[in-house]
């Protein structure tokens, strides 16, 4: 596995996220709960840039008029055909066997001189 320095913790701020070519791919690297998630910016149906979608919530229903909304920010809507993925898993949400790839992210810190700590995607 390798991996690849993306930036420091400042540049991932709350909520935000950040699409970056990384190992010859484009990822979508997303900062959700104090949490950094990385995804591949590439949707599986058509190939449309899945991470330039918008971010929505989770919506749950019991039934017919009974709706909420749940974790607020964790599903990436393609902007294409609105097919929507959860951006912790790659899942997509109305079919999880339908996915786009994800990766392990870490921040890792340097104890010399600590000027920032520095985030990297491991593929
Ligand atoms: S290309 Fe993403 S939903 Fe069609």
């Amino acid at each position: 596995m390798t991996r690849y320095l993306v930036g420091n913790v400042s540049e991932f701020e709350d909520g935000q996220k950040k699409i970056i070519a990384v190992g010859g791919k484009s990822v979508g690297i997303y900062e959700i709960g104090g949490q950094l998630h990385a995804i591949r910016n590439l949707c599986p149906h058509q190939g449309a840039e899945l991470c330039r979608g918008v971010t929505a919530a989770w919506v749950d229903s019991s039934g017919p008029g009974d709706f909420r909304f749940e974790r607020e920010g964790e599903i990436v809507r393609c902007p294409w055909h609105q097919w929507e993925f959860d951006i912790r898993t790659g899942c997509m949400v109305v079919d999880p066997a339908t996915r786009t790839m994800t990766y392990g992210v870490t921040v890792e810190r340097y104890d010399v001189t600590v000027e920032e700590e520095q985030v990297f995607v491991h593929m």
